[in-house]
């Protein structure tokens, strides 16, 4: 099976997309719901975390993981590859969305100038500026954070009224840093649902990046490209989710991201 991780509920719409592009694999998704939000934690903390969700992972069978959260991938997974994959089980792997996101900015951006939204743990991470330099020297990357953006969706808050005041004063502030963006990465899984929030206050010509699509394709082409990994991926078109907060509670807010009822089993990690 393939591992998905997030903090919570943001990587099922990564999760999402995988599928479509990819139907035919098994997945296990494993939301550490019991100790969400990762996004304000500080980075030592989001690291012991998501090591303990990617060893249970492994433990279940998982040979491939996808950190399908940015503030787990922007904090841990560095480590993760470089120190604990050797020491676990150096065939296996671990895979995060913030390297597919900036590879895909190169040919979206025109102005050379984009913008970043995310958690406060992955702007203070400044992963994206770093990889950013990385491959495109010449973009320039200005980061909001919005503390308010999970919280609002999880608490199925992201359509109403209260929220354009959130939304709005951050892409406010995100132009306020440079008035030449052309691109705005939503740099946090749970974003996708604030899309219909986030258009209203963003120009039309400006393009949004959102994170699915890219990572679902991305996975696509890593599979054809390391065929001794897509081995170890079994092909049943099946999905189990296991959260560590309570059965009723993960099915309940999932429904807000997938739109259906879904079977859900809780697991503890220590
Ligand atoms: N899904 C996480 C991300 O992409 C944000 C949620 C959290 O703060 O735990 O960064």
């Amino acid at each position: 099976m393939i591992g998905i991780f997030d903090s919570g509920y943001g990587g099922l719409t990564i999760l999402e997309k995988i599928r479509t592009v990819l139907p035919e694999y098994d997945y296990i998704y494993l939301g550490d719901n019991a100790r969400t939000p990762y996004g304000t934690r500080s980075f030592d903390i989001v690291y012991h975390y998501t090591l303990q969700c990617v060893e249970k992972l492994f433990d279940l069978g998982c040979h491939l993981v996808i950190l399908a959260c940015n503030t787990a991938s922007a904090k841990a997974l560095r480590t993760i590859q470089q120190r604990d994959l050797p020491r676990i089980d150096a065939s296996r792997r671990v895979l995060g969305v913030i390297r597919p996101t900036v590879e895909a900015l190169g040919m979206l951006t025109r102005t050379r100038h984009v913008g970043l939204l995310a958690t406060p743990g992955t702007v203070q991470s400044e992963s994206y500026p770093i990889e950013i330099r990385k491959l495109f020297p010449d973009i320039t990357v200005s980061a909001e954070a919005c503390p308010m953006w999970v919280p609002l969706i999880e608490n199925n808050e992201h359509l109403s009224a209260g929220a354009d005041f959130f939304v709005e004063k951050n892409i406010r502030q995100l132009f306020g840093q440079d008035k030449n963006i052309d691109t705005i990465i939503l740099g946090c899984t749970h974003y996708p649902l604030l899309l219909p929030k986030i258009k209203k206050f963003v120009p039309k010509d400006i393009k949004l990046v959102a994170q699915g699509e890219i990572v679902a394709q991305s996975l696509a082409d890593y599979l054809l490209r390391h065929p001794e990994i897509e081995q170890t991926c079994s092909r049943n078109g099946q999905c189990t989710f296991l959260t560590t907060e309570s059965e009723e509670k993960f099915g309940a807010t999932a429904r807000i991201f997938l739109q259906k009822n879904i079977q859900v089993r809780h697991i503890h990690l220590q």
